[in-house]
């Protein structure tokens, strides 16, 4: 689809940047906080990066300031930044941390002195420890309640300074890496388990949206998607419909639930004949239709290509890559239904991410045509190993690339219909990469630090950081 004069970004387009509580805090055990599941992970041997963890992360719950000063020297709009629920829970539930409180006070009031919006995430990954060991997590229907508990002390300590709001980050991330591949707690390895727990997520995720109506009925919620629009290999049939299956069952098995409270007809077909398929109880699909999000937001960073894959003796679950050695991914599957592969036509990061700006117009009218709502960008970047030169200088030119032609990639795709609220950059300054340590870099401003020296965590203006100031101050228009 070609335009002749594209749709310009409408003037309170939220341009933005992201954060996580364990990604950029540190402070794990400051003023009352208790350990969240990520605390207690991290110290398992060879689980992380060089044995990395956010102990210490890049400091923000002391430097917030700081980087708040530097976010309103860009122009930022907003902020999205996540709560660590143990700050305000330490045990998940019971007494209520006032420390813990007051420090996300202090940061929301410190973003609106600039004008900043601020936008919070209700969970980014970091479940409380204690109700892993009082009830297992996100395997207990226990956890619904509490999670809806410690939603609503948020809604009514911030609903008055505080509009966007994101339930779920990633769940389908949390529950597969979780549950599935076991690369992040409580690190299980069984996918029955797997589509229970992520069951029981979609509940909670519902329960708090209805809560939100209650108690913030002038805000905006809706969850984050980690959204991976998938591409057939070819035009082989067999592709197509391997294509289709990844499709129902990794974007549409969570996307349709957001939407309309449903699981996918295929998918669920195939849970049930694999003996897969979650408990339902009754009044859950009540719950889950009742509870509209008001926009779907997308964490974008790639799209994955597949093709068939046998089900017997398939491609199953894969190797990640890590490291930063370009080529050390090991594709992945799932049997009977699909396995991805190379896409010839794109470029990939070193950790084997393709480059797809194209990919995320795609995905976004797929969003818009199939659910009719409004999309939130809440996550999309470039995670590569950066050099501080001479004179504190971050030459970032393959990010400014990377993030012009996502820019770009939306703007067509609101010039093709699609309503886009903002755009949230991961992430505004370096921080932790769960799994991948200190050295793959995302942010606009370099953090003095490696995985195995904490330096002077000096922050440190990225080329990115003033090129992005400009995109923001020209309002998208001179791309
Ligand atoms: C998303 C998460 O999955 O992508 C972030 O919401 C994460 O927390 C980001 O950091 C990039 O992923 P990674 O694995 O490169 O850190």
């Amino acid at each position: 689809m070609e335009h002749n004069k594209k749709t310009p970004f409408p003037k309170d387009f939220l341009w933005g940047a992201a954060s996580a509580a364990y990604q950029v805090e540190g402070a794990w055990d400051k003023d009352g906080k208790g350990p969240s599941v990520w605390d207690v992970f991290v110290r398992n041997e060879g689980v992380t990066y060089k044995g990395t963890n956010g102990d210490v992360a890049v400091d923000h719950y002391n430097r917030y300031k700081e980087d708040v000063a530097l976010m309103a020297e860009q122009g930022l709009k907003t902020y999205r930044f996540s709560i660590a629920w143990s700050r305000i829970y330490p045990t998940g539930n019971g007494e209520v941390n006032e420390k813990g409180l007051q420090f996300y006070d202090d940061l929301i009031d410190e973003l609106l002195k600039y004008n900043i919006e601020p936008m919070i995430t209700l969970y980014h990954w970091d479940i409380p420890q204690s109700l892993m060991d009082q009830y297992g997590g996100w395997e207990s229907r226990q956890v619904i309640e509490d999670f809806n508990e410690y939603a609503i002390t948020l809604y009514k300590r911030y609903g008055d300074r505080v509009k966007y709001w994101i339930s779920l980050n990633e769940q389908n991330y949390f529950i597969s890496y979780g549950y599935e591949t076991a690369l992040h707690p409580p690190a299980v390895k069984d996918r029955k388990r797997m589509y229970a727990a992520n069951h029981i997520a979609n509940l909670a995720n519902a329960k708090v949206i209805q809560s939100f109506r209650k108690y913030v009925p002038d805000g905006k919620i809706g969850p984050s998607f980690a959204y991976k629009p998938y591409y057939p290999v070819d035009s082989n049939p067999q592709n197509i419909l391997a294509f289709e299956n990844s499709e129902d069952l990794n974007n549409y098995y969570w996307m349709d639930m957001y939407a309309w409270g449903r699981y996918p007809v295929t998918a669920w077909k195939f849970l049930e004949e694999n003996g897969l398929a979650p408990e339902i109880e009754e009044g859950d699909f009540e719950l889950l239709a009742s509870a509209k999000p008001d926009f779907m937001g997308v964490n974008y960073y790639r799209t994955t290509t597949v093709e068939e894959n046998p089900k017997d003796g398939g491609v199953d679950i894969g190797v990640k890559n890590v490291t930063g050695k370009k080529g050390s991914t090991k594709h992945s599957g799932m049997p009977g239904m699909f396995k991805t592969t190379n896409n010839p036509h794109v470029e990939s990061t070193n950790w084997d991410w393709d480059i797809d700006p194209q990919g995320l117009r795609i995905g976004l009218r797929r969003i818009a045509t199939r659910y009719q709502l409004p999309v939130l960008i809440t996550e999309n970047g470039l995670g590569e190993f950066d050099a501080l030169e001479e004179g504190d200088v971050v030459n970032d030119d393959y990010r400014i690339d990377y993030l012009k032609s996502h820019i770009q990639a939306i703007q067509d795709a609101m010039s093709d219909g699609v309503e886009v609220l903002g755009y949230c950059a991961w992430s505004f300054t370096d921080l932790l990469s769960w799994l991948n340590g200190y050295q793959k870099r995302y942010g606009f401003v370099y953090v003095n630090r490696e995985e195995d020296d904490e330096k002077d965590l000096r922050r440190i203006k990225k080329k990115s950081y003033h090129w992005y100031k400009e995109v923001i101050a020209e309002n998208g228009e001179n791309l």
